[in-house]
């Protein structure tokens, strides 16, 4: 039998949590024990109860938990302390991204855990249902579209009315993978016109399929990676997007950006001389805020307001602000992983090495870094 334990997240605005009553019931189901800790769902509005009703033990000592654990599910990465605690070969799914966590990856590596990063998922079909990337970022895409549009100093839609008519609001989309493919089907439904700005070519008939319209610049050979990515672009056509793009913005009520490359900082999209083009009122949501933000004037967390009267939003975790379908998906996600690494009901989980989703997510594993940028960082301090 499994022992999976689900702490209560401590990082500071984290509310969700990486199981929920309907999937501890299928863990349980499938031969796992799962204990909570006390208080784990309070963020998401899911009391103690209701996990026990679902097949869960409740633990209050949160030490007692990760010591007896054989698997955590975690929202972010663990701390380097809670690693210690835990068994050899017992392992963590959670959205660590390896790279800023060092010390949790020196951790395991010393102490045989296995680390699952969930941010590391390969983006394939099979990997889809684990796909926390997606997951959250589509909850990210709908509230920066509704922030937006409470900032805003206008209406989203077109409205005829015995005052007179109210043009709708113009909303620029910079980068539309998933959070900003959201992002454009939700300020659609609030009535908005909406244009879009992406590098990736397959991006062009998903935006127009959404109704919105596409802002031509052009495409650069290479920019997609096999597996659906943006490469970096070159300095020149950064800078003719720039320009294409800022006459849409000077244009626009709202800007909502989105663009990411992984590995990369944040490409600077938005800089300050083209927010002083933009009218008093306008609204900036920078997603790639945590990333160093795409427009120049971004402070993460922070409302920034211009010199010009632009408000700029930077919200780093707007999945937290819709914990209870967020906890949802996420939750859906690690038991997918869970069910993926057991074979057969009962039995330990299997890591194979063979298997892309494996080799590609775990970062630890007795007593070794897989994951190569990690270990060469390792290797250099
Ligand atoms: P992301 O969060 O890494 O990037 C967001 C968007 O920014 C991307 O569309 C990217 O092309 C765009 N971007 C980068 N540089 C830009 C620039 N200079 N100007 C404008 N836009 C720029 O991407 P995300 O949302 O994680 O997904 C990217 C793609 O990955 C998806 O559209 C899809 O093709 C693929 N995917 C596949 C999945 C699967 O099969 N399991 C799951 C999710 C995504």
């Amino acid at each position: 039998m499994v022992q999976v334990f689900v702490p209560r997240e401590t990082a500071s605005g984290e509310t969700r949590v990486a199981a929920v009553p309907e999937t501890v019931k299928k863990l349980v189901q499938a031969g796992h024990a799962v204990q909570m800790q006390s208080g784990a769902g309070a963020g998401a509005h899911i009391a103690d109860e209701a996990f026990t009703q679902a097949g869960a033990m409740i633990e209050k000592d949160a030490a007692a938990g990760w010591k007896a654990a054989d698997v955590v599910l975690k929202i972010t990465a663990p701390a380097a302390a809670d690693v210690q605690r835990m068994k050899k070969g017992a392992l963590v799914v959670s959205s660590l991204l390896p790279l800023e966590t060092l010390d949790a990856v020196r951790a395991a590596k010393s102490s045989g855990v296995t680390l699952f990063s969930l941010n590391l998922l390969p983006r394939t079909t099979l990997a889809q249902k684990m796909d926390v990337l997606s997951s959250q970022a589509n909850i990210a895409g709908y509230k920066a579209v509704l922030l937006a549009a409470s900032a805003l100093d206008k209406y989203f839609p077109m409205l005829t009315t015995a005052a007179g008519t109210i043009l709708p609001a113009r909303v620029v989309i910079m980068g539309a993978g998933v959070a900003g493919l959201q992002a454009v089907a939700t300020a659609k439904r609030l009535g908005a016109v909406v244009e879009v700005s992406d590098i990736r070519p397959a991006v062009k008939e998903q935006v127009e399929s959404l109704g919105a319209k596409f802002i031509d610049v052009g495409f650069e050979e290479g920019a997609e990676t096999s597996g659906g990515y943006a490469k970096a672009v070159s300095e020149d056509f950064l800078k003719k997007q720039q320009e294409i793009v800022a006459k849409r913005i000077a244009a626009a009520d709202v800007v909502i950006t989105t663009a990411l490359v992984p590995g990369k900082k944040a490409p600077l999209l938005v800089p300050a001389s083209v927010v002083a083009q933009m009218r008093e009122g306008a609204v900036i949501v920078d997603l790639a805020a945590a990333q160093g933000g795409n427009c120049e004037l971004t402070k993460a967390d922070e409302e920034v307001v211009s010199k010009n009267g632009v408000r700029i939003l930077g919200p780093t975790n707007l999945a937290a602000t819709v914990s209870v379908h967020a906890s949802e998906t996420f939750a859906r996600n690690c038991l997918a992983v869970l069910q993926h690494l057991q074979k057969k009901k009962g039995e330990p989980l299997v890591f194979d090495f063979a298997d892309e989703i494996v080799a590609g997510s775990v970062v630890t594993h007795d007593g070794q870094v897989r994951h190569q940028p990690t270990a060469d960082a390792l290797s250099k301090g």
